[in-house]
Protein backbone atom coordinates (compact mmCIF):
# COMPACT_ATOMS: atom_id res chain seq x y z
CA UNK A 1 0.00 0.00 0.00
CA UNK A 2 1.14 3.54 -0.26
CA UNK A 3 2.62 4.82 2.65
CA UNK A 4 0.86 8.05 2.52
CA UNK A 5 -2.73 6.58 1.87
CA UNK A 6 -1.86 4.32 5.23
CA UNK A 7 -1.18 7.44 7.08
CA UNK A 8 -4.13 8.83 6.39
CA UNK A 9 -6.60 5.92 6.69
CA UNK A 10 -4.76 5.57 10.57
CA UNK A 11 -5.58 9.36 10.79
CA UNK A 12 -9.48 9.02 9.40
CA UNK A 13 -9.87 5.78 12.02
CA UNK A 14 -8.80 7.65 15.16
CA UNK A 15 -10.80 10.48 14.45
CA UNK A 16 -13.84 8.47 14.09
CA UNK A 17 -14.85 8.92 10.91
CA UNK A 18 -15.18 5.19 9.95
CA UNK A 19 -17.76 4.96 12.41
CA UNK A 20 -19.46 8.59 10.93
CA UNK A 21 -19.38 8.18 7.48
CA UNK A 22 -21.55 5.51 6.29
CA UNK A 23 -22.27 4.39 2.57
CA UNK A 24 -22.30 6.19 -0.86
CA UNK A 25 -26.01 7.48 -0.98
CA UNK A 26 -25.72 9.31 -4.56
CA UNK A 27 -23.60 10.26 -7.85
CA UNK A 28 -24.40 14.07 -9.05
CA UNK A 29 -24.01 14.83 -12.97
CA UNK A 30 -23.64 18.07 -14.24
CA UNK A 31 -24.32 18.00 -17.96
CA UNK A 32 -24.87 20.18 -21.47
CA UNK A 33 -28.35 22.25 -21.23
CA UNK A 34 -31.05 19.89 -23.23
CA UNK A 35 -28.55 16.74 -22.61
CA UNK A 36 -30.74 16.01 -19.34
CA UNK A 37 -32.43 13.36 -20.86
CA UNK A 38 -29.69 11.94 -23.60
CA UNK A 39 -27.47 11.71 -20.43
CA UNK A 40 -30.18 9.27 -18.25
CA UNK A 41 -31.14 7.31 -21.42
CA UNK A 42 -27.25 6.54 -21.83
CA UNK A 43 -26.91 5.53 -18.47
CA UNK A 44 -29.88 3.46 -18.60
CA UNK A 45 -28.81 1.94 -21.93
CA UNK A 46 -25.82 0.41 -20.16
CA UNK A 47 -27.56 -0.16 -16.89
CA UNK A 48 -30.98 -1.03 -16.19
CA UNK A 49 -31.83 2.09 -13.90
CA UNK A 50 -35.37 3.87 -13.86
CA UNK A 51 -36.56 6.78 -13.77
CA UNK A 52 -36.80 7.69 -9.74
CA UNK A 53 -37.62 11.63 -9.49
CA UNK A 54 -37.69 14.76 -11.36
CA UNK A 55 -37.20 18.35 -9.67
CA UNK A 56 -37.42 21.90 -11.16
CA UNK A 57 -34.93 24.48 -9.56
CA UNK A 58 -36.46 27.43 -10.76
CA UNK A 59 -34.28 30.06 -9.19
CA UNK A 60 -31.04 28.31 -10.89
CA UNK A 61 -32.90 27.63 -13.90
CA UNK A 62 -31.98 24.00 -13.79
CA UNK A 63 -33.66 20.58 -13.80
CA UNK A 64 -32.42 17.68 -11.74
CA UNK A 65 -33.37 14.39 -12.51
CA UNK A 66 -32.58 11.06 -10.06
CA UNK A 67 -32.59 7.34 -11.56
CA UNK A 68 -31.81 4.18 -9.49
CA UNK A 69 -30.93 0.41 -9.86
CA UNK A 70 -33.11 -1.14 -8.72
CA UNK A 71 -33.94 -0.74 -4.65
CA UNK A 72 -30.15 0.43 -4.09
CA UNK A 73 -28.26 3.11 -3.61
CA UNK A 74 -26.03 4.82 -5.02
CA UNK A 75 -29.26 7.05 -7.01
CA UNK A 76 -27.66 9.08 -9.91
CA UNK A 77 -28.62 12.21 -9.96
CA UNK A 78 -28.17 14.27 -13.42
CA UNK A 79 -28.82 18.35 -13.62
CA UNK A 80 -28.55 20.57 -16.72
CA UNK A 81 -29.03 24.04 -16.98
CA UNK A 82 -32.20 25.78 -18.62
CA UNK A 83 -30.46 28.71 -19.51
CA UNK A 84 -27.09 30.20 -20.33
CA UNK A 85 -26.73 31.86 -16.99
CA UNK A 86 -27.47 28.77 -15.06
CA UNK A 87 -25.21 27.71 -12.70
CA UNK A 88 -25.11 24.77 -13.90
CA UNK A 89 -24.21 25.64 -17.00
CA UNK A 90 -21.81 27.72 -16.77
CA UNK A 91 -20.27 24.79 -14.24
CA UNK A 92 -20.86 22.51 -17.83
CA UNK A 93 -19.10 25.12 -20.33
CA UNK A 94 -16.00 25.32 -17.91
CA UNK A 95 -15.43 21.77 -16.96
CA UNK A 96 -17.47 20.00 -19.23
CA UNK A 97 -20.11 17.05 -18.65
CA UNK A 98 -18.83 14.89 -15.67
CA UNK A 99 -19.69 14.35 -12.57
CA UNK A 100 -20.06 17.06 -10.20
CA UNK A 101 -19.69 15.28 -6.78
CA UNK A 102 -19.99 11.96 -5.06
CA UNK A 103 -22.23 12.41 -1.85
CA UNK A 104 -21.75 10.24 1.28
CA UNK A 105 -24.60 9.45 3.84
CA UNK A 106 -23.38 10.06 7.59
CA UNK A 107 -25.21 9.30 10.56
CA UNK A 108 -24.11 12.65 12.37
CA UNK A 109 -23.06 15.15 10.44
CA UNK A 110 -22.33 18.05 12.87
CA UNK A 111 -19.47 15.53 14.51
CA UNK A 112 -17.93 15.16 10.94
CA UNK A 113 -17.69 18.32 9.86
CA UNK A 114 -16.79 19.46 12.91
CA UNK A 115 -13.56 17.06 12.88
CA UNK A 116 -12.82 17.70 9.21
CA UNK A 117 -12.66 21.13 9.55
CA UNK A 118 -9.91 20.35 12.48
CA UNK A 119 -8.44 18.60 10.23
CA UNK A 120 -8.36 21.38 7.49
CA UNK A 121 -10.78 20.12 5.16
CA UNK A 122 -12.48 23.15 3.54
CA UNK A 123 -16.49 23.57 2.79
CA UNK A 124 -17.74 25.66 -0.09
CA UNK A 125 -20.59 27.07 2.82
CA UNK A 126 -19.49 27.81 6.43
CA UNK A 127 -22.25 26.39 7.91
CA UNK A 128 -23.85 23.15 7.40
CA UNK A 129 -27.06 23.58 4.71
CA UNK A 130 -30.39 22.42 6.23
CA UNK A 131 -32.14 21.21 9.42
CA UNK A 132 -33.74 18.42 10.83
CA UNK A 133 -36.64 19.22 10.62
CA UNK A 134 -36.50 19.80 6.89
CA UNK A 135 -35.67 16.04 6.78
CA UNK A 136 -32.07 16.53 5.31
CA UNK A 137 -28.67 18.54 6.08
CA UNK A 138 -26.12 18.75 3.63
CA UNK A 139 -22.33 20.32 2.94
CA UNK A 140 -20.34 19.78 0.06
CA UNK A 141 -16.61 20.29 0.11
CA UNK A 142 -14.11 21.79 -2.06
CA UNK A 143 -13.36 19.89 -5.19
CA UNK A 144 -10.53 17.46 -4.97
CA UNK A 145 -7.11 18.63 -6.58
CA UNK A 146 -6.76 15.33 -8.73
CA UNK A 147 -10.25 14.78 -10.23
CA UNK A 148 -11.93 18.36 -9.69
CA UNK A 149 -15.39 16.52 -8.05
CA UNK A 150 -16.52 17.58 -4.92
CA UNK A 151 -17.54 15.39 -1.62
CA UNK A 152 -20.82 16.15 -0.10
CA UNK A 153 -22.07 14.68 3.52
CA UNK A 154 -25.51 14.14 4.11
CA UNK A 155 -28.06 13.13 6.60
CA UNK A 156 -31.57 12.27 6.64
CA UNK A 157 -34.04 12.45 9.16
CA UNK A 158 -37.36 10.64 9.55
CA UNK A 159 -38.66 9.08 6.07
CA UNK A 160 -37.00 12.24 4.17
CA UNK A 161 -35.21 10.42 0.20
CA UNK A 162 -34.87 13.62 -1.35
CA UNK A 163 -31.45 14.67 -2.13
CA UNK A 164 -32.33 18.09 -1.03
CA UNK A 165 -35.15 20.70 -0.05
CA UNK A 166 -36.12 23.61 -2.74
CA UNK A 167 -34.32 25.95 -0.08
CA UNK A 168 -30.98 23.52 0.13
CA UNK A 169 -31.08 23.06 -3.75
CA UNK A 170 -30.69 27.51 -4.00
CA UNK A 171 -28.11 27.56 -1.44
CA UNK A 172 -26.28 24.49 -2.67
CA UNK A 173 -26.21 25.00 -5.77
CA UNK A 174 -25.33 28.87 -5.80
CA UNK A 175 -22.27 27.68 -2.88
CA UNK A 176 -20.14 26.04 -6.18
CA UNK A 177 -21.13 28.93 -8.39
CA UNK A 178 -17.61 30.66 -7.74
CA UNK A 179 -16.32 26.65 -8.63
CA UNK A 180 -17.80 27.31 -11.72
CA UNK A 181 -16.25 30.37 -12.48
CA UNK A 182 -13.05 29.97 -11.36
FE1 LIG B 1 -26.05 15.85 -3.83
Amino acid sequence: MFPEVIKTQEEIKEAGLDKLIIKLDHIAYRVKKGEGEKAMAELANLVPYKEYKTFKVASMNAVTSAIKLHDTLPVIVVSEGLSEDSVVEQYVKKFGGRIHHLAYLVNNIDKVVEIQRKRGVQFTTDSIIGSEKEGIKQIFTLPTDTANHIIEYIQRFGDFDGFFTPTNINELMKSTERLGEA
